[in-house]
């Protein structure tokens, strides 16, 4: 079980560790698919869009787009039938804010999932959950029985007329298969490779229909936003990103865990305040926003961690991981570890991808062991902006924004290992 630190606020967490996760009863008992009942019984499914979309909801898988206009898209589509995937694959390293929602309350997922479905005019859902999440699997597959027994899930749901079913689709250990259309290619039967976009799924998704995908996170928002408002919802976070986030906090923190707080938290909060502060030593720096995300120093503890703040300095927010490093971090070691993370997971449809990663691991190897020459920075940092611009997804695209920020704080330490020495002791020069 992922541990829950103490959270300021709990929307998406509310009942994680409440309640029995086992027990539709026990969910109900908390106002359970009351949110289901009220959109059956009480809204058009254009009033359910227009809600989520005056809630300024944005997913939460990592792009931030607007959910509520992803949701519009996709029913103004004219093909039929759409569909509703949610994405609880979590494959990116120190990424684990899902797990606890799938474990925790799987019935708030399924619920978000069946409002999606009414509000676009999908029958039908996929979750894809990665593989590796047995207990996730399990929990939600129970969760699947129970919610068809009390009928929220199957034909003429509550006597509304409107059918919905879901199924669960295992991942096999594939970060990339993450992406949306490679996760869509992944359930359809091929190999998880990427699409080229546009067509996006909205128009053209699973088996090329219109289709949904949103994030475990962002459907978990939905019930709540549909029986407290949108004005409620707004009460949370900040004007241009309202509600709140789930961090998943690892690193060398007194407490490993997730922790919900308001968008527009700081990192130097979430560290002292909920993370327990740093183990032993001082603080070096922390990478936000998953493997593909910047790292940020000690002058960024006390931005404003929202995706709109971030964007504006060129950050991203992601996924919410935050690894927190501190002084015996090697930069270099750092930089070799998750290149040869995006190596090893690149899926080798574009060339960019497939020979980019190679030769940045390649580069960075060598400057760890001493052999790297001082040109071979800015060969590190070119190659990645070729990179982002030619790669046909995001996991070609991003190793850019760590190199770059990495290089932003700690490029005389890369120096250092050039001339032979790594200040921190780790790389065996
Ligand atoms: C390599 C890669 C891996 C990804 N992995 C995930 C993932 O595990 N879960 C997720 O929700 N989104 C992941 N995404 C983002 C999805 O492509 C997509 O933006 C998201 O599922 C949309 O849902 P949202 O709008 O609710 O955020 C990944 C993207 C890339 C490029």
């Amino acid at each position: 079980m992922v541990k829950e630190l103490k959270s300021p606020v709990r929307i998406v967490l509310e009942n994680c560790g409440k309640i029995n996760p086992e027990s539709i009863e026990e969910y109900i008992a908390q106002g359970g698919y009351k949110a289901v009942n009220r959109v059956l019984q009480e809204m058009k499914p254009e009033e359910v869009i227009n809600e989520i979309k005056a809630s300024g909801l944005q997913g939460r898988g990592g792009a931030a787009f607007p959910t509520g206009l992803k949701w519009e898209f996709t029913s103004r589509a004219k093909d039929t039938p759409r569909y509703i995937i949610c994405n609880a694959d979590e494959g990116e390293p120190g990424t684990f804010k899902d797990r606890p929602i799938l474990e925790g309350d799987p019935h708030k997922i399924i619920e978000g999932m069946i409002i999606a479905g009414y509000a676009v005019g999908a029958h039908y859902g996929y979750i894809y959950i990665r593989g590796e999440y047995i207990l996730s699997i399990n929990r939600f597959q129970k969760a699947l029985e129970q919610a068809e027994e009390h009928r929220f899930l199957g034909e003429d749901i509550l006597e509304s007329g409107f059918n919905f079913q879901i199924e669960i689709h295992q991942g096999a250990g594939s970060y990339v298969c993450g992406e949306e259309t490679a996760l869509m290619d992944s359930i359809e039967g091929k190999r998880g490779n990427p699409r080229f976009k546009p067509p996006f799924p909205p128009s053209s998704g699973l088996w090329k229909k219109p289709t949904v995908i949103n994030n475990v996170e962002t459907l978990a928002n939905i019930a709540p936003i549909i029986l407290k408002g949108a004005d409620w919802f707004r009460g949370f976070g900040t004007k241009e990103c309202p509600g709140t986030k789930v961090y998943a906090v690892s690193g060398h923190v007194k407490e490993v865990g997730v922790v919900e707080a308001p968008m527009g938290i700081t990192l130097r909060k979430i560290i002292n305040e909920y993370a327990g502060g740093m183990r032993q030593g001082k603080f070096k720096m922390a990478q936000v926003g998953g493997t593909a995300g910047a790292i940020l120093g000690e002058d960024m503890l006390d931005v404003s961690l929202d995706y709109a703040s971030l964007k504006r300095k060129g950050l991203v927010l992601g996924s919410g991981a935050i690894l927190v490093m501190d002084e015996t971090t090697c930069c270099v070691d750092m930089l070799k570890c998750f290149l040869n993370f995006f190596k090893r997971e690149c899926c080798g449809k574009c060339v960019p991808g497939r020979i980019g990663t190679e030769k940045l691991l390649e580069i960075t190897t060598s400057i760890s062991q001493g052999k790297g020459k001082e040109d071979d920075i800015d060969l590190i940092l070119q190659t990645a902006k070729v990179m982002q611009k030619a790669s046909l997804c995001a996991l070609g695209q991003s190793p850019i924004l760590p190199i770059s920020t990495i290089l932003k704080y700690f490029k005389e330490e890369f120096i250092e290992h050039i001339k032979g020495r790594c200040p921190t002791g780790v790389c065996k020069i």
